[in-house]
């Protein structure tokens, strides 16, 4: 029998129902199993529970370091969205406009404590190596999300310095999933590199894809508002290359709208996505993921796993890549 990816939801969803964290006080623990419990696409543990079925069957080992990783990305958004100022996350309001930021603050710090106390649920052979990944693979995301803060303030960004600060934020999570999958499972540290660069290149993918839908998606469905990183100044993969490709007059109206201290946002929106549609920097963002997706794929297809299951992850990729929420 071969696990698809909806199978692989279920299982994981059930597991993370089962650890009990209905605790007190609950002003600490309820907005985590209210983040928990809005859904979310579950990818990360679903990319390690696929890296693991390539080499072995008995994938149910795994569910604590999954659920770790997905408690931990999950800290990431309440954080994430106190950093960004931004209220809706998967349709719901953020948890810091239901509650408050410092709640924000102190249930995503408890969250990452949990994600930790999951992780070394393994073997002791595995305990340090799964560590090492993931103690990483957070300091990372930090890094990640300092440059994404810092660049808000500065227009000079380069395309390779955004594609480094979305490798940061964004990719090393989905590649440090597929690489603790492949450890638990034996791979050999080739097999384990591989899918690591593997997730990379798709983590890329869907960073910029996030970024696309930030602009061009439809917010009932997507989760989030539409507009928000070209209020937040986000030198996004489309803001640079508008600034790049931009005539003067078109430069000096961003520059304008970036540098407006008071503004209507919902105008700010408008002009903005007007540029960028004269640019027409929606499409090239759509070659730009398929380039990237189409890089991931033939790493995947270097791997030596077992083929029902790397055909699996590439139909579960494809599907990502051609999500819109
Ligand atoms: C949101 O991640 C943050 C990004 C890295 C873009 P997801 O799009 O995986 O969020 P959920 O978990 O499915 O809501
Ligand atoms: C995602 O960046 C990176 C992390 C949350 C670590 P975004 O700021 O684009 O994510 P969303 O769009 O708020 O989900
Ligand atoms: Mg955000
Ligand atoms: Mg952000
Ligand atoms: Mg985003």
């Amino acid at each position: 029998m071969i696990y698809s990816s909806s199978q692989l939801l279920d299982k994981f969803n059930a597991y993370l129902l089962r650890l009990s964290l209905d605790r007190n006080p609950k002003g600490l623990y309820e907005p985590i199993i209210y983040e928990l419990s809005l859904g979310g696409k579950r990818l990360r543990p679903i990319l390690m529970m696929f890296a693991y079925l390539l080499y072995k069957d008995d994938v149910d080992v795994l569910l604590p370091q999954a659920a770790g990783l997905e408690i931990y990305h999950n800290f990431t958004l309440l954080h994430d969205d106190v950093m960004d100022h931004s209220a809706l996350r998967r349709g719901k309001p953020t948890v810091h406009k239901v509650w408050n930021e410092n709640t924000a603050v102190l249930s995503g710090d408890a969250m990452t404590i949990l994600a930790y106390q999951l992780m070394c649920q393994c073997k002791a052979p595995y305990i340090n190596k799964v560590l090492d990944v993931f103690s990483k693979t957070a300091l990372e995301i930090c890094e990640g999300q300092q440059y994404d803060m810092d660049f808000e303030v500065r227009d000079n960004v380069s395309i390779e310095e955004y594609i480094e600060m979305i490798r940061l934020k964004t990719s090393v999570l989905l590649a440090g999933a597929l690489k603790i999958g492949a450890i638990l499972a034996d791979a050999s540290e080739e097999e384990q590199q591989k899918l690591y660069d593997f997730g990379i290149k798709i983590g890329l993918a869907f960073q910029l894809q996030d970024d696309y839908l930030d602009v061009y998606g439809d917010s009932k469905v997507f989760g989030k508002p539409i507009g928000g990183d070209i209020l937040e100044n986000k030198k996004t993969f489309m803001l640079i290359s508008a600034l790049n490709l931009s005539e003067e007059k078109q430069q000096q109206e961003m520059m304008r709208w970036i540098r407006a201290k008071e503004f209507n946002p919902k105008e700010k929106v408008a002009v903005i996505t007007s540029i960028y549609n004269q640019l027409g920097i929606g499409d090239l963002v759509v070659e730009k993921i398929k380039t990237l997706y189409n890089e991931g794929l033939s790493i995947l297809s270097s791997v030596n796993g077992r083929e029902a299951y790397k055909s699996e992850l590439e139909k579960f990729a494809n599907h990502l890549m051609k999500r819109n929420m």
